[in-house]
């Protein structure tokens, strides 16, 4: 299927406010965004235009009942030719569609996808920061718009595409508190997708955990508040002795694209990795006995963080200061050499535009 996209260029760029050297993250956004509309048979009118406010309804169905999903990925530039490169964006396009199909929302073709995406990027191409470490945030995301105050699927939805340039999320190592209260997802429910609501829902146990100290909730199954999930922006690895651990993905659990990348970055450059349960018990013992070297956390707009260390029930387990992020270090330099074109793409991951 051909997708014939109409451009509405904006007549005043913004792009001589933004500044390089000071990019924050979420703040400032391109020129330009994509929208499609589902009418409840078919994708119409794709098109870019300036970025600026949607007009709603007040009775928007997302806005009552929650039929919204979104998808985070990165552009960067590649630093050898001045080439656009989009990391694994077929990834986000298929994670969306698995969020679509729990949420009773209509998929999005791959080609509808890349097509938006990539005359997004061609046309707000200026924004891609030119410096190591910066990157173009996408923000790919639907969500329903029937004017219907009734409980039922909507029938009509909107896709829409916009970005931002952005440069780290966090910029420190982070404190994180292990939850034993409050649970992100329940089994049969809807954590595996990335829906509005698990955010949302994240905010408030979230922001207890800030005020005793920490930076982000680290969540544990919600049956019996043992086993580690993941935190509030990203998923988590540990590495014990000479193995790196990633909880197992459930149904509770976000599969991350950058989870994946590291997984598979890890083991191509030697790393005993082993995707399974881990228990809150096992990160404290091993953090007692000195075999825990490093916590990390890995996501799209997080990339990859340490984690200073981590609070459970009151105690807290310094991990930064005791051990080395041999593992974090390597996998990190593995993935921004592919990102900004300073490396084979062993994987194939960068779509060149
Ligand atoms: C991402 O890493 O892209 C995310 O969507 C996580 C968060 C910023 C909500």
């Amino acid at each position: 299927m051909g997708f014939e996209i109409t451009i509405q260029k904006s007549e005043n760029s913004r792009i001589g406010n933004f500044d390089p050297q000071n990019i924050g993250f979420g703040k400032i956004f391109t020129d330009h965004m994509f929208l499609a509309n589902w009418d409840g048979k078919t994708w119409t009118n794709p098109r870019i235009v300036p970025y600026g406010p949607l007009e709603l309804s007040p009775a928007t169905s997302a806005i009552h009942y929650g039929q919204a999903i979104f998808e985070g990925m990165k552009a960067f530039k590649n630093m050898s030719n001045g080439k656009t490169l989009i990391f694994r964006p077929l990834e986000n396009c298929h994670r969306l569609n698995r969020s679509a199909e729990r949420m009773v929302m209509p998929s999005v073709p791959d080609d509808l996808f890349m097509e938006g995406l990539t005359q997004l990027l061609e046309i707000d191409e200026e924004w891609i920061p030119k410096t190591e470490g910066g990157a173009l945030y996408i923000r790919p995301y639907m969500f329903a718009t029937d004017d219907f105050i009734g409980v039922k699927p909507s029938e009509t939805f909107i896709f829409a595409i916009f970005c931002c340039p952005v440069g780290p999320y966090y910029n420190k190592a982070l404190k994180i508190k292990v939850e034993d209260e409050f649970s992100r997802a329940a089994p049969g429910g809807v954590g595996f997708t990335k829906c509005a609501g698990n955010y949302g829902a994240s905010m408030y146990p979230t922001l207890k955990a800030q005020q005793e100290g920490f930076d982000q909730v680290l969540w544990t199954d919600p049956v019996s508040h043992q086993w580690v999930e993941e935190t509030g922006t990203t998923n988590l690895f540990a590495v014990i002795g000479d193995t790196v651990i990633t909880p197992a993905l459930t149904p509770t659990l976000l599969a991350g694209i950058t989870r994946d990348s590291v997984i598979q970055g890890l083991k191509h450059l030697g790393y005993n990795v082993e995707e399974r349960g881990l228990s809150v018990d096992e990160l404290k013992a091993a953090c007692k006995n000195g075999s825990l070297k490093e916590i990390f956390i890995t996501g799209t707009a997080a990339t990859l963080i340490s984690i200073q260390g981590f609070g459970h029930k009151g105690e807290y387990f310094e991990v930064l200061d005791n051990g080395n992020t041999d593992a974090s270090q390597s996998i990190k330099n593995f993935l921004d050499a592919i990102r900004y074109g300073k490396a084979e793409d062993v994987f194939n991951w960068n779509v060149e535009i």
